[in-house]
């Protein structure tokens, strides 16, 4: 009754903002990322009669592991207990999880813990579940954008109509298309509001409505633009949308400031880099880290000027990843 998984975090090229309903994270729109291949959470279930009750231990990001007690832990219970509630079982679990990137800076740490979670726990009780229900059981942890990291490659998550039919699926293999994915670690400072309140408050933007009307062909057009691995056509959409889910959390109420300085003076950078021919965009989820795309051919060219943008900037650099998957190398 143990299992382990290795789940990769991912960065939305079309945003998840806002719900339908909270109780079933039945989303507002249709959203699509890709999995980061140096961005992992890796998670060992072990369920066993004897316990008495679920023991959560986590190890963060350069720091020892700790037992995890308050609303960190009730999350990861409620999850196990929709595993366990599927599964027709009572039994209690250890579980181990530990991260290779810093948490809460905007890199989606909480879609890997999850999908790592769900996937672990759902083999170690025994369950056997499809792709499909697996990123349905991922989506229900409150963690939306969990659901998208356990397929492959580049993945949609479709909003769907109802519980059954939200969920994620491959639209790209990771070999695809040769891009990269560089996080600069603009601040190593956890944000203060984490996007299930962000999610709440998206409604209130006056500008929201019109957001959720223009993503469908936004969608359309950044998937054209994978399927033909145009950059050229794949930057503008991905900086558009990128605002664009700023926008809504600058005017919703009340109002979310993810950026820092140092986010506003890195778009300049690669404003400035395209104008001098280094063909690169930016994006970045909730938080101040920004993300720059670029294909492989121009990964150094753009590591050198982020390193002359700042020398001590931490950087992950990443290539588009497989999604979920079982190890035999437990964590205990
Ligand atoms: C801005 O509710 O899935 O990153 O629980 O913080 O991982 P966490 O987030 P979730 O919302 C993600 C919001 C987003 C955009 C996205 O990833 O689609």
């Amino acid at each position: 009754m143990k299992a382990t998984a290795i789940a990769p975090a991912n960065i939305a090229f079309i945003k998840y903002w806002g719900r339908v309903d909270d109780a079933l994270t039945l989303p507002a729109n249709s959203s699509l990322s890709m999995n980061l291949s140096e961005c992992l959470t890796t998670t060992t279930v072990e369920f066993s009669p004897q316990r008495e009750e679920d023991d959560i231990t986590v190890a963060f990001y350069g720091e020892d592991p700790e037992s995890l007690e308050g609303s960190k832990k009730d999350r990861i219970v409620r999850q196990l207990d929709r595993i366990r509630s599927l599964a027709g079982s009572h039994v209690h679990a250890k579980v181990v999880s530990k991260n290779s990137f810093p948490e809460g800076v905007g890199v989606a740490s909480s879609a890997s813990a999850f999908a790592a979670l769900t996937v672990a726990a759902a083999r170690a009780i025994g369950l056997s579940l499809s792709e499909k229900e697996l990123t349905i059981l991922a989506r229900l942890s409150g963690s939306g954008s969990a659901c998208r990291s356990i397929p492959d490659g580049i993945v949609l998550w479709e909003k769907g109509v109802d519980h059954d039919t939200s969920s994620a699926y491959s639209l790209f293999p990771p070999n695809h298309w040769n891009l990269v994915d560089i996080v600069c670690l603009v601040s190593k400072k956890e944000k203060t509001v984490g996007s299930r309140e962000g999610h709440a408050g998206a409604w209130t933007s006056p500008y929201y409505r019109l957001r959720l009307q223009k993503l469908p062909k936004r969608t359309q057009k950044i998937t054209t633009a994978l399927a033909e691995k145009n950059l050229s056509a794949f930057g503008p959409i991905l900086e558009e949308e990128a605002v664009d889910l700023h926008l809504i959390t600058m005017s919703q109420k009340p109002p979310l400031f993810y950026w820092l300085g140092k986010t506003i003076d890195l778009i300049h950078a690669v404003q400035q880099w395209r104008m001098e021919g280094c063909e690169a965009y930016f994006t970045f989820d909730a938080g101040s880290c920004v993300h720059i795309l670029c294909q492989q051919q121009s990964k150094e060219e753009v590591v050198k000027r982020l390193h002359q943008f700042d020398e001590k900037m931490q950087l992950i650099i990443n290539t588009p990843a497989q999604g979920t998957r079982l190890t035999d190398t437990h964590l205990f």
